[in-house]
């Protein structure tokens, strides 16, 4: 495995492997890598010859100077835990390969509907951000393939979005979120609960999971749900920015009586600790 930090060696290595016609699959990350980021490393390795990790904390998507601050930095136990998979390469870029001409002066990538909806609503810019580091990535890293958890569903479907709109010749595939024993979906945020907040943090997940029976057993009685968990949330002490049903395929809200595959996705803080989830559901 190779560590790269400069793109004039990550676009060497890249063309000698295009050459050779080796199917190229890649993971963008942030970094503090955890069993969540590793299910995608571990997905890429079955679907090519070569595997890509990237890991950069994009202050482009931060809308909270603090977050960005607070953002676990762990490089070395990173490519320790990558060493250890089938991964060939490690790009480490800092802000100025990124953004040679600083932030403010960059190109910026927006995908429409995303911003008015979910959490795009709570984190403005957040989805501008992420939507331009990731076609720099996508272009720099020239992938057949791109990685991409479920944990994070609007993301998802806003990089397909994009990937269409934009005519990228690569496949996005999503993986499914990786969830501890009791539940609560992995993420490098969890480890910045306190032990009473870890506790009760399941709880998210487990309240997701309420709306899906109360949804599959009666249509007429997802308000209540909906309305229920919220408040068995904010008991137990979060502060819940949004829990919704939404179509899975572009994130409106469900018609009464659709019969589509549903996404169930929640928001909310803990502590100082925002946290995501999303369950499917499906009523197809
Ligand atoms: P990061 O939060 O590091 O996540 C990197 C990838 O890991 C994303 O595709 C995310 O959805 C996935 N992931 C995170 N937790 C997961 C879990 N519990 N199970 C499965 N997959 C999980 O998402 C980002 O970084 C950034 O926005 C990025 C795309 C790298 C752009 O900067």
């Amino acid at each position: 495995m190779q560590v790269v930090d400069n793109l004039v060696a990550l676009r060497t290595r890249i063309k000698n492997w295009r050459a050779d016609n080796e199917v190229i699959a890649f993971v963008p990350t942030m970094g503090n890598l955890h069993q969540g980021h590793l299910s995608l490393v571990k997905k890429a390795a079955e679907l090519a010859d070569r595997v890509v990790v990237s890991i950069f904390v994009n202050p482009l998507q931060f809308n909270d100077k603090q977050d960005l601050d607070n953002y676990p930095r762990t490089l070395n136990d990173d490519i320790k835990q990558l060493s250890e998979l089938r991964c060939d390469l490690v790009f480490t870029p800092d802000d100025s390969i990124m953004y040679p001409r600083g932030m403010s002066n960059q190109t910026s990538v927006h995908v429409p509907g995303m911003d008015d909806k979910l959490c795009g609503l709570g984190r403005p810019g957040h989805f501008d951000g992420v939507a331009t580091v990731v076609t720099k990535l996508l272009n720099m890293v020239q992938t057949d393939i791109a990685v991409f958890g479920e944990k994070d569903y609007q993301q998802l479907l806003l990089i397909r979005q994009l990937v269409q709109d934009l005519n990228l010749p690569m496949d996005i595939i999503g993986a499914p979120t990786c969830r501890e024993q009791d539940g609560l979906a992995m993420s490098s945020r969890n480890q910045r609960l306190t032990e009473s907040e870890r506790e009760k943090a399941p709880l998210l997940y487990q309240q997701l999971q309420a709306v899906k029976t109360a949804l599959l057993e009666n249509r007429q009685g997802l308000d209540a749900a909906l309305a229920d968990a919220q408040s068995q949330l904010s008991e137990a002490g979060f502060e819940t920015e949004y829990l919704e049903v939404r179509r899975a395929d572009n994130l409106q809200p469900l018609q009464s009586g659709e019969t589509t595959t549903a996404r169930i996705l929640v928001a909310a803080r803990l502590g100082s600790v925002r946290l995501i989830d999303n369950i499917l559901c499906d009523l197809a």
